[in-house]
């Protein structure tokens, strides 16, 4: 038994997303409307093995007891950084170790990381077995194939004959990026497919999914499903968690905002000092304005005059002007 099987049915994961589920937005998420398990972003074994990188992936790794269950998401291509990351993880309160078998980057797949492992099972295989010899339960979040949909026909049972103890499938191959729809149509065959090889694994559905009520949807047509894991749609709506389905009103959002910008500041800027390796880009803050600065008149004016803000209280000053108006 791992937390895996103690979740509820179906459960919500938010989806790991590089540069957006670092733990300031995460907090921010867990204010609007909590998921059932977070994850890291992706975090790489190679970067951790070395001595310097060890420094660089602590950031991403950051994490407090207030996420749990947290699973850091990793990645690579040799099964010994695994093993030897996986044993740091250990001992770093991590619930779980989820690798990363789905990323179609160039940079990445050149390597023959990611989604780049669907083409070398073998290594996949090692990668999965060197991760378990740490004793934290073991995830995988990858797609149906490389090029071909039917490639999940022999992929996917590679995957469940290891025991994972949660398989998360992005429905699209890699080459399908994010371009086409993804395909739900094969849910009852890969549902067929866990019970036969390792009815024990969890089987979590990512892809297009946009809120608890869509999921939910996708739940009643298909109850062999485990879990939901929601990406993108959290730009649509910070709620999307919710059960009731909120749609938060614009002072929601807004107090939301002023949430994240304190949050920001807790990890990225008062610590700096003394935690370095928090220190990011300010401009990765910018990827969020839209999600609280929209959908009224002026809004688009008003991200233009953030967008050129260089500090968090720049952020506030702009934001009390305009909404004292
Ligand atoms: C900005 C961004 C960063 C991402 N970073 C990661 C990552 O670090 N690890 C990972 O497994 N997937 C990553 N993904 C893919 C998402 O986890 C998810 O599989 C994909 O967005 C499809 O789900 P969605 O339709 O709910 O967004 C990323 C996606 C986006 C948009």
């Amino acid at each position: 038994m791992t937390f895996w099987d103690n979740l509820p049915k179906p459960f919500f994961v938010l989806a790991p997303m590089e540069d957006v589920t670092d733990i300031v937005f995460r907090h921010v998420v867990a204010r609007a409307a909590r998921p059932d398990v977070f994850m890291t972003e992706f975090t790489n074994t190679a970067s951790y093995c070395s001595e310097k990188g060890n420094f660089s992936t602590r950031g991403r790794l950051e994490h407090d007891a207030s996420e749990q269950p947290i699973v850091a998401q990793i990645w690579g291509t040799n099964p010994d950084n695994f093993a030897t990351m996986a044993a740091g993880l250990a001992s770093q309160d991590f619930a779980g170790i989820d690798i990363n078998m789905g990323c179609p980057a160039k940079d990445v797949v050149k390597i023959g990381a990611g989604s780049g492992l669907i083409r070398q099972p073998d290594t996949a295989i090692k990668i999965i077995q060197a991760t378990k010899q740490a004793g934290l339960p073991v995830s995988v979040k990858t797609r149906l194939g490389f090029s071909r949909v039917n490639e999940y026909l022999t992929w996917l049972p590679t995957l469940l004959q290891q025991d994972v103890a949660n398989l998360t499938i992005h429905l699209r191959t890699r080459r399908e990026m994010s371009k086409v729809n993804a395909h739900y149509e094969l849910i009852p065959e890969i549902l067929a497919l866990r019970d036969r090889i390792s009815p024990q694994t969890k089987i979590t559905i990512n892809g297009d999914v946009q809120d608890y009520t869509q999921a939910m949807k996708l739940f009643n047509e298909h109850p062999g499903i485990d879990g939901f894991m929601i990406g993108r749609g959290i730009f649509r709506n910070p709620y999307c968690f919710d059960h009731c389905n909120k749609t938060p009103s614009q002072s929601e959002l807004l107090e939301l905002f002023r949430y994240h910008l304190d949050q920001y500041d807790k990890y990225r800027q008062i610590m700096p000092n003394e935690r370095p390796e928090l220190v990011r880009n300010f401009d990765s803050l910018k990827h969020f304005f839209k999600i609280y600065i929209k959908d009224f008149p002026g809004a688009a004016d008003l991200r233009t005059e953030l967008y050129s803000c260089t500090t968090t209280n720049q952020i506030r000053d702009a934001l009390n002007n305009w909404f004292t108006k």
